[in-house]
């Protein structure tokens, strides 16, 4: 367990009612999981707060991919990651043995710098 200690970064706010969880997976590749906003505070930017908060920790940390799992029928999660420059990468049918598809979203960070190189 000890191992997963520094590669793993959560974010919350209002006593964890609104958080995510950044992973490391391996020095080129994060994912995020357990992103989850209020009902009430839904709509209001925070979400997106996070998923740039998360940006900066993993290109900082040399990250130059982020990809996720998110079910394919949750308009809300897929449209804010579409929104914050995320691509469908993958469709996996019927996905945990459930009866929807998910996507994998996918995005890559931190391009610039290996650009200017
Ligand atoms: C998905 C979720 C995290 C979005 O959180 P949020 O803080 O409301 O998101 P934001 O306010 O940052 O939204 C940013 C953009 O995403 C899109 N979006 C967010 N919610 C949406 C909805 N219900 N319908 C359509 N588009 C939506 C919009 O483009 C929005 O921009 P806009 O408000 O200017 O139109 C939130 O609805 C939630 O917690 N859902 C339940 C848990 C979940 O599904 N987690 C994702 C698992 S993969």
């Amino acid at each position: 367990m000890e191992i997963y200690k520094d590669m793993i970064t959560g974010l919350n706010i209002d006593n964890n009612k609104n958080h995510v969880v950044f992973r490391k997976l391996n020095n080129w590749l994060g994912t995020i999981e357990k992103l989850y906003v209020d009902k009430d505070k839904r709509r209001k930017g925070i979400a997106t707060k996070f998923l740039r908060t998360i940006e900066c920790f993993a290109i900082a940390d040399g990250i130059g991919k982020l990809s996720l799992l998110c079910r394919s029928d949750n308009d809300a999660a897929v449209a804010l990651y579409l929104k914050n420059g995320f691509f469908i990468e993958a469709t996996l049918k019927r996905h945990y043995s459930s009866d929807t598809n998910h996507y994998v979203l996918s995005k890559f960070i931190g391009v610039e710098k290996i650009e200017n190189k």
